[in-house]
């Protein structure tokens, strides 16, 4: 944790936050700041904000918010630690060794290195006797050595405890091999025995976009169930995280992925030559998952499956992607039920057509509504009208819907006037929705109304705005300290999380050290930074004065006794006996 000031001082130095920023966002300057389209929200007008001049960002958006080391914290999903080491690997700096707790950051390391070392332990096992089924398992489902080796497929084998060996051999114990889902635990009789969790499966790993082996999928090699076992989550992965063959795909520069459910059916794309594939782990696709695709691609090609439950998810993956930005293309599988099978029976080029032939996710939206209804009546055509007509609503681009209001014109013999003075109402009726919607946040968010970062402020406005004030105070002109620290302690806050963010800010003045925001993030938690780095942004240019300190004092300290007198009941004896000292009660 305790990485001195110095260095990251230095760090910063070297490393300027637009630099940092740019490769994810494009970023136009406006005067002083920086801005461009949030990284961690989906929007369509620029709300994230850069200031260089104090190495920091916010987003007015989804209030995201923090130092340089937290942008890398957040786009690369890296702990405190990491993040510094891998800003001082780009500014070619040597991390001081010691002086830092990396408790946290070693663990991960380790069990980095044990899934490593599982990999190639599964891998190995295929050339032996032991892994020759699932090895005739991978072959007969049409994988070429090449392929295996390349995705670094392997073969859990049909043991208690073979893994567990082979690692234990290699230096790691038992509880850190449970701490990494690859050994599960019994007790019997209060004795603790550990075995091997992937017993007789076909194994792939999931190797994350820095090449790390962060899971393991277990398929079984007939019909029993469970067909798949994975890895739960644990210290270095989070189900829903993260995109199989990623790290693959985003080498092939193309600006298309295609996504599919399941592993098999990227494997073998890649094989047939479709580099560009990935696919989700087994989870509905988060809106995680979609921010990391869309940072590597503008259009995603659905390849789900034909079935039933393929259908259910792909649309359910199309709101999503779309409420993303990106471009959707739905590929309409014939033949087979997945892209694997079809590539099998009948080859490559049937797979470029179906990707060339993919409809648009408006088009494929209008088609699976049209199959609903009997369209040779009036009764299913005006059915299949108003559900058309609430899909081209929602189409921002006015070309675009002229397109399908024409088309949808002709099809169904409807004029094209009434179609399109439908969609016009709806659309003029859902933004007003839209914009009595963003008053109403805006009015819950300037009272202070669920706050999601500190719930407490809601029902401590007058408390919780004044704490606020003298945290923005005191980064802008930690000055006031000296003055100040007689008259307020943390203990006098009322909310907890202002309270914890103060005792940084008052404990780092107490010390002499600095209050620069790039020097909290090792202190404070996501949140915590977020807000900081609001309240001190809020305070830029401002000159305060020791009046105004007080009365912030003054308020925080009245609003902690009203609190206290209104729920006597929870006080203790030693809160009592405050309370007579001040003749309160
Ligand atoms: N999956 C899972 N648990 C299951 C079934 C499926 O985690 N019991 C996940 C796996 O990640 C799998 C994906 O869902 O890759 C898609 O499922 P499915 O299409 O059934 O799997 P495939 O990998 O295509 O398997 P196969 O073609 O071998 O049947
Ligand atoms: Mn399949």
């Amino acid at each position: 944790m305790a990485i001195s000031d110095e260095y990251i001082q230095r760090l910063l130095s070297y490393v300027d936050i637009e630099s940092v920023v740019s490769p994810y966002v494009n970023l136009r300057r406006r005067g002083r700041v920086l801005t461009g389209l949030c990284p961690f929200h989906n929007e369509k007008t620029p709300s994230f904000t850069v200031y260089p001049e104090t190495n920091s960002f916010y987003c007015f958006g989804c209030g995201a918010a923090g130092s340089t080391i937290n942008f890398v914290q957040k786009i690369e999903n890296l702990d405190y630690v990491e993040a510094i080491k891998a800003l001082s690997q780009r500014a070619g700096l040597q991390m001081p060794e010691d002086g830092y707790d990396d408790s946290l950051s070693k663990r991960r390391m380790r069990m980095l290195s044990i899934n490593r070392e599982a990999a190639k332990f599964f891998n190995s096992v295929l050339s032996e006797p032991r892994g020759e089924k699932v090895l005739q398992y991978f072959l007969g489902r049409g994988l070429t050595h090449k392929t295996i080796t390349h995705f670094g497929l392997g073969c859990a084998p049909d043991s208690w405890d073979d893994l567990k060996k082979h690692l234990n051999s290699l230096g790691f114990s038992n509880e850190e091999l449970y701490a990494a889902n690859l050994v599960s635990r019994s007790e019997r009789n209060g004795k603790v025995s550990y075995f091997d969790r992937f017993r007789n499966r076909a194994m792939t790993p999931i190797i994350d976009l820095r090449g790390n082996v962060v899971a393991f999928g277990g398929r079984v090699l007939d019909d029993s169930k469970p067909k798949y076992i994975n890895t739960s989550d644990t210290l270095v992965y989070k189900k829903g995280r993260d995109i199989f063959a990623l790290n693959f795909a985003k080498n092939t520069g193309s600006s298309q992925l295609i996504l599919t459910e399941g592993y098999m059916d990227a494997i073998a794309l890649h094989q047939y030559g479709f580099t560009n594939a990935v696919a989700g782990l087994g989870t509905a696709l988060t809106r995680e998952q979609a921010q990391l695709l869309s940072r590597y691609a503008d259009e995603i090609a659905l390849a789900y499956d034909a079935d039933e439950a393929g259908i259910k998810a792909k649309n359910r993956a199309i709101d999503i992607l779309s409420s993303t930005g990106l471009k959707i293309r739905v590929l309409n599988l014939t033949g087979g039920k997945d892209p694997d099978e079809i590539l099998r029976k009948y080859g490559r080029e049937r797979f470029q057509s179906l990707l060339d032939g993919a409809s648009n996710d408006i088009e494929y939206k209008l088609l699976a509504q049209r199959e609903k209804f009997d369209l040779s009546t009036s009764n299913g055509k005006l059915e299949f009208l108003r559900e058309a007509v609430k899909l081209l609503a929602d189409l921002d681009g006015a070309i675009e819907r002229d397109i399908y209001i024409s088309k949808l014109s002709s099809e169904l013999n409807v004029s094209r006037d009434a179609i399109q003075t439908q969609v016009n109402e709806l659309r003029s009726k859902k933004n007003r929705y839209k914009e009595r919607e963003r008053v109403k946040a805006l009015k819950r968010e300037s009272s202070g109304e669920g706050d999601r970062l500190n719930p407490a402020r809601n029902v401590n406005l007058r408390a919780a705005k004044a704490e606020e004030r003298l945290i923005t105070i005191l980064l802008n002109s930690p000055e006031f300290y000296e003055k100040i620290e007689q008259n307020i302690k943390p203990e006098d806050f009322v909310t907890d999380f202002n309270r914890h963010i103060f005792t940084v800010i008052y404990n780092r003045l107490s010390e002499q050290k600095s209050v620069e925001l790039s020097l909290l993030s090792g202190e404070l938690s996501d949140d915590e930074m977020s807000r900081a780095t609001k309240l001190f942004l809020q305070g830029r240019g401002t000159a305060f004065s020791l009046p105004e300190c007080n009365d912030c004092i003054g308020v925080i300290k009245q609003e902690k006794v009203n609190k206290t007198d209104i729920k006597p009941s929870e006080l203790s004896d030693e809160d009592y006996l405050k309370l007579f000292k001040k003749g309160n009660i």
